[in-house]
């Protein structure tokens, strides 16, 4: 059991940010990722498309013998994840908007942040953002358009910097030291962000809290691996194998296909 594959799934390569630090925290795991691009971004559809697409990757990723499941998705965390822990017996780790590690930082009490509509539309996206922002000012963006431009090969456009500046812009008219990235292709901009954000200005991901929250939950569960002999790392997309490989500079034969879902 323990030398099984952890599996991690987002719709599309954003999750590839919290793969890489689930591997970083454990080189001895074997993985597989799966990039459901075709139906990206899931931030625009309705909640009923999110289960179902979420559901179909459970499915694939427990077929191929996964042991605990990532969901590298804020958006299906938030929309999904309460009925993936029904549905199915293994452990499910999900990622949420750093909006806590936020509110302890900031100094001018004034947050950013930028989720898809999917996310900051969600109630445990509003649950947690109650809990941990009264008194604070928070500035909440959708990223319309950004998902759609990483997932064409276009993050580093002119047309992805003019977004960006647009979206962050009133943030920074609202006095904010610190901005929250709530979705995991957003990790991508980091480079772009830090080309014309002020320096004091904190960029604020969720991906090394939730690689320690699954070596935490997989010691818990005495799901460490024990045989680490053969490690295995698969990656499957059904969008563009270039394109996700591009993103990690990796060469595209490392990525499988993985067609008719
Ligand atoms: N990477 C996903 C997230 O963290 C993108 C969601 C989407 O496709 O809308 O939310």
């Amino acid at each position: 059991m323990n030398s099984k594959p952890i599996g991690i799934f987002d719709s599309g390569a954003g999750g590839l940010s919290i793969w890489k630090e689930i591997n970083m925290l454990m080189p001895n795991e074997s993985t597989i990722y799966i990039s459901d691009s075709k139906y990206a971004p899931y931030g625009n559809k309705e909640t009923e498309v999110i289960l179902k697409r979420s559901i179909k990757n459970t499915e694939i990723l427990l077929n191929k013998g996964c042991k605990i499941i990532i969901v590298a998705c804020n958006t299906a965390t938030t929309n999904a994840i309460k009925e993936l822990r029904r549905l199915f017996s293994v452990p499910f780790i999900g990622i949420e908007p750093a909006i806590k590690p936020a509110a302890l930082f900031t100094n001018t009490n004034s947050i950013g942040i930028l989720a898809t509509k999917g996310t900051l539309s969600s109630t445990l996206f509003h649950a947690t953002s109650r809990r941990y922002t009264q008194n604070k000012n928070v500035t909440e963006q959708i990223g319309d358009g950004i998902i759609e431009l990483i997932e064409s090969g276009k993050l580093n456009s002119s047309k992805m910097m003019n977004l960006l500046k647009k979206y962050l812009n009133p943030m920074l008219e609202n006095n904010i030291d610190c901005i929250v990235l709530g979705c995991t292709h957003y990790h991508f901009l980091v480079p772009l962000l830090r080309q014309f954000l002020p320096e004091n200005i904190r960029i604020i991901g969720s991906g090394s809290a939730v690689a320690r929250q699954t070596k935490e939950v997989m010691i818990k569960n005495n799901l460490l691996n024990n045989d680490t002999t053969k490690i295995n790392l698969e990656f499957y997309t059904n969008g563009s194998k270039e394109i996700m490989a591009n993103l990690m500079n990796w060469d595209k034969s490392i990525i499988k296909g993985l067609d008719n879902i």
